[in-house]
């Protein structure tokens, strides 16, 4: 095994907030990633790159090995499923629930609920845990527009500020699970690349417990 450490980073909404906590662990690209279309980056350090990748690509990454290190949502993970994969760190970014949502002050449907979601496996788990009858509809984005369109009853998706389902007729309903953004490292890298993990573990998590004491502006 190389003792090269490959992070994987999810775009999109967590890179913004990932970057600060890597940096404040050492690691810094060496070049500026929203300047770039590339996918693998060097950085200061000559035995760490980055692979910037879609989130709920990154524990297929780490589990199959092609990424020593990942950071991604809880929910995708919970979505993914953990075998291969360690998860020891929370980083306390990217807050929000994870949670089932129906149109506001319509009751639950009795019979079997249509389930609109990106978390299909998560749904038909948590339905089934109920003891709820659910057809699950997988869906990409727009999950709000579902129940609106008569095409599901309710969904399972993220609220943060609860604003989306508000502007879409929408209220939540239950929790399913308290998302944050976890770190995740490949279970045989953990073994053979200790030496190389460890370090990046301690700084990272004294990263986030030095956030979690500062003062709010
Ligand atoms: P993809 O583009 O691969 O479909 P995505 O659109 O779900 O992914 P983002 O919107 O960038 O990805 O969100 C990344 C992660 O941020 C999610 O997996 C979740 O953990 C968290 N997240 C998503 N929405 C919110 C939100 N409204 N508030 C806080 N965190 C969120
Ligand atoms: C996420 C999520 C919800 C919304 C919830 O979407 O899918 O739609 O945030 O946040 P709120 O409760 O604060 O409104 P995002 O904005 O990331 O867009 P996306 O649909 O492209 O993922």
């Amino acid at each position: 095994m190389s003792k090269q450490l490959i992070l994987a980073l999810s775009k999109g909404r967590i890179l913004d907030e990932t970057l600060p906590l890597l940096a404040d662990a050492g690691i810094t690209p060496a070049e500026d990633l929203g300047k770039s279309r590339k996918l693998l980056f060097d950085t200061n350090l000559p035995d760490v790159k980055l692979v910037i990748i879609r989130a709920t690509d990154v524990p297929t990454y780490v589990q199959l090995g092609a990424a020593d290190v990942g950071i991604a949502g809880k929910d995708v993970l919970l979505e993914h499923g953990a075998e291969g994969l360690y998860e020891p760190l929370d980083l306390d970014i990217a807050r929000c629930k994870l949670m089932t949502a129906g149109v506001t002050d319509q009751p639950p449907a009795t019979a079997r609920r249509r389930v609109a979601t990106k978390f299909v496996n998560v749904a038909r788990r948590y339905y089934a845990e109920q003891g709820i009858q659910a057809e699950v509809i997988k869906l990409y984005g727009a999950m709000e527009l579902a129940p609106l369109m008569n095409l599901a009853d309710e969904i399972v998706d993220i609220v943060d500020t609860g604003n989306t389902l508000r502007a879409n007729g929408m209220e939540p309903r239950e929790l399913i699970a308290h998302i944050s953004t976890r770190l995740v490292v490949n279970k045989a890298s953990m073994t053979m690349k200790h030496d190389r993990i460890k370090p990046l573990l301690a700084r990272l998590e004294s990263a986030v417990k030095q956030r979690q004491t500062q003062p709010i502006e």
